[in-house]
């Protein structure tokens, strides 16, 4: 048995963190409620899901701007399926922000009516892949074996979210299905300001050129990774013990795989990519 399959479970073909999913909410997910101004972030994990919940949360309450309403981001936008806060979140007052890393066919029933907005954040999956190494090895301490044998796993679908390709196609390809604004990483990266407009008008609001400033200033990835309400290090080590290694917030650069990856792997992987992602129309940005 490898490493990882002892803290994943497999649920509806999708393998869930096994220490933080509630098997019972899973398996009712299909009737759960969803309102009109319900919000959800969808990501493959280690795609920028932090990085969301961190904006959603600065253009949604403004006493999170001000830094004066002292809760954590994943309080503000707490996971669906990974309710670390024991949030009841059918008694939480509108907009409801929340954040998901499930596959299209497994999300409730409400969403597919197009009842909600949904924002699909995606990041070139050599940057997904190595910082998921990164994670299982050094943050949640839940992997011990070589970036080689990582890589087979990620590439077989054995990981956290399950295959990288299943849910990038499957969210696109079922779209009509939702309301659904596309973004990448990469995108957010190279120009922040631009990125936070894009979503202030999917998600219907407007800010202030002042408030603009402040959420693009307080998203940055200095900001986040010491601000302590920003970043999941108490999460973390409630949910995974204190001798973490790494933090959520590690690097946040594109091009990070270049040095993991030999040029054998590199080579090995564009071969599986080519082949799975040949008619997707969308593009991907590898470096800068
Ligand atoms: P790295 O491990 O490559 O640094 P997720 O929240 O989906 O798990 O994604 C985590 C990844 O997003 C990490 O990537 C993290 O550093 C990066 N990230 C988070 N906030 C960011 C920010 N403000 N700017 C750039 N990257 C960010």
């Amino acid at each position: 048995m490898e490493d990882t399959d002892r803290f994943l479970l497999k649920l509806k073909g999708y393998y869930f963190d096994r220490l933080s999913v509630d098997i019972g909410f899973i398996e009712n997910l299909d009737d759960f409620e969803i309102r009109e101004d319900d919000v959800f972030i969808v990501t493959y994990p280690k795609s920028g899901t932090i990085w969301l919940q961190q904006l959603l949360s600065l253009i949604y309450f403004e006493e999170h701007r001000e830094g004066t309403g002292k809760l954590e981001t994943v309080t503000r936008v707490p996971f669906f399926e990974y309710n670390f806060q024991k949030i009841d979140f059918g008694k939480r007052p509108s907009p409801r922000l929340f954040s998901t890393h499930l596959s299209y066919y497994l999300v409730p029933r409400g969403l597919k009516n197009k009842r909600a907005k949904i924002i699909y954040v995606y990041r070139n999956p050599k940057d997904v892949m190595c910082s998921n190494f990164h994670f299982e090895k050094n943050v949640k301490l839940q992997f011990t074996s070589t970036f080689e044998a990582f890589m087979k796993l990620f590439l077989e679908g054995r990981v956290l979210g399950s295959l990288w390709f299943d849910h990038i196609k499957g969210w696109y390809e079922h779209r009509s299905l939702f309301n659904i604004q596309f973004m990448t990483y990469e995108e957010m990266k190279q120009d922040l300001r631009g990125s936070v407009l894009k979503i202030c008008k999917f998600l219907g609001k407007e800010l202030s050129e002042e408030d603009m400033d402040t959420v693009v200033r307080q998203a940055t990835f200095e900001n986040m990774k010491y601000d302590p309400l920003a970043n999941y290090d108490k999460i973390i080590t409630t949910a995974y013990g204190t001798n973490v290694k790494g933090h959520f917030l590690r690097k946040g650069t594109i091009g990070d795989w270049k040095s993991h990856m030999t040029v054998e792997q590199n080579e090995s992987f564009d071969k599986i990519f080519q082949r799975e992602m040949k008619d997707f129309p969308l593009k991907f940005i590898w470096d800068v």
